[in-house]
């Protein structure tokens, strides 16, 4: 009998079975019946008014989809608008936006990397910065966790093009890149440090402005930052951020920006109109710091094994992936949703359970989080 063509993943299915990692999807209802703290709507605003009204706006005006790439079909005001707006906010200089996060990192490691070019990069970064050193077809040498003596070292033994690339706060522990020392690092062998705020932007600093405006960072003509309108905005799609003319040597060579389909309208609309509202009420952002702070220390508190976080992720150890299941099914039943990380998501093999805080939680409902969490503990 001959083979069938998929028969492996049948065999890759049992062996993840056995292993208590196999992912499945859920149907989520429009209308929310668990307390949050899975997604990444730090701010509250993917539902708000204003948001939800700018994006059906901006698709009435301008159509359901962007048509095409902005080089083919043009560019719209509104996406002009957006970066205009998000440079300001972070203190950049230009900014550009692309159809999600994902593809902003891929644009900024492929068009500032190359085969002539050294990457260093941190052990823990987000999985579409690995794969964007992997696209570059630069020289990658990964470095232990936020470490800029390795960084320092590895830059040293190299000549010509280079450029180091970090998480500003990390997705797994929600702990904070040493952005400052980093740019150093950097500045003393002539790299380029690029920094991904997808968890930083929207909640670090002061009003929101993120990692590397807290860091003393905003402007600097060697600094790249790429952002995701996904998290804080409550909306979809990616940013990179930094000095004018690596902005237009993007546009020019980024192949996730020209040739792939702009950003949607209504994304382009709902990220601008969220990005007005975190400006004019600053206190957003420090309220999901106050809501991260306060998990960390009940918890804590509670014999938990909580990283402190910098930001809005707090991560809660768990034995194993199975109980780490487990724990999260018991939380939903309870009325909390709750991520959960295993691996392969998790760079050290340590599951864990995953809370994102959200500043618009009230206290009653980040006591009863607490009180869930706790009860459903697995034995240690
Ligand atoms: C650190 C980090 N970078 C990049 C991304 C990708 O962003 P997006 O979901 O907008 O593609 C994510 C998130 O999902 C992330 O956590």
């Amino acid at each position: 009998m001959r083979p069938d063509a998929f028969d492996w993943i049948d065999e890759e299915r049992v062996l993840r079975e056995k292993a208590g990692l196999v992912r499945a999807l859920r149907p989520r209802p429009a209308v929310a019946t668990l307390t949050d703290l899975a997604g990444n709507d730090y701010l509250g605003l993917a539902r708000h008014p204003a948001v939800t009204g700018a994006a059906a706006d901006a698709a009435r005006r301008w159509g359901a989809g962007a048509t095409g790439s902005r080089l083919v079909t043009g560019s719209t005001e509104l996406h002009a608008a957006l970066e205009t707006e998000l440079a300001r906010f972070c203190g950049a200089e230009a900014a550009l936006v692309f159809s999600s996060g994902y593809t902003a990192n891929l644009a900024a490691l492929t068009a500032l990397g190359g085969p002539q070019a050294l990457i260093v990069s941190d052990a823990a970064n987000h999985a579409s910065l690995i794969d964007g050193c992997r696209l570059s077809r630069a020289r990658t040498e990964v470095v232990p966790h936020a470490d800029p003596a390795s960084v320092r070292t590895v830059l040293a033994g190299h000549r010509g093009r280079a450029l180091m690339v970090t998480d500003s706060v990390f997705s797994v522990d929600g702990d904070a890149a040493p952005l400052a020392e980093l740019a150093r690092a950097c500045r003393e062998h002539g790299a380029a440090l690029v920094v991904d705020d997808a968890h930083g932007f929207g909640v670090v600093g002061e009003g929101g402005r993120g990692g590397p405006a807290d860091a003393g960072l905003a402007g600097a003509a060697d600094v790249v930052t790429t952002v995701t309108l996904s998290k804080s905005l409550g909306s979809q799609g990616g940013a990179v951020l930094g000095p004018a003319r690596v902005i237009d040597h993007l546009v020019n060579s980024a192949r996730t920006f020209i040739f792939d389909t702009a950003l949607a309208p209504a994304a382009t609309g709902a990220a601008l109109a969220a990005l007005r509202l975190l400006r004019e009420e600053p206190e957003r952002a420090a309220r999901v710091r106050e809501a991260a702070a306060f998990l960390h220390r009940r918890l804590t508190a509670a014999g938990l094994q909580v990283a402190p976080p910098d930001a809005a992720v707090v991560s809660v150890r768990a034995p194993s992936p199975q109980a780490a299941v487990r724990w999260a099914a018991d939380c939903r039943a309870a009325g909390l949703a709750v991520g959960c990380f295993r691996p392969p998501s998790v760079p050290d093999g340590v599951s864990r359970l995953r809370l994102t805080a959200r500043g618009d939680l009230t206290g009653r409902q980040l006591d009863d989080a607490v009180e869930v969490i706790v009860r459903t503990a697995p034995a240690a």
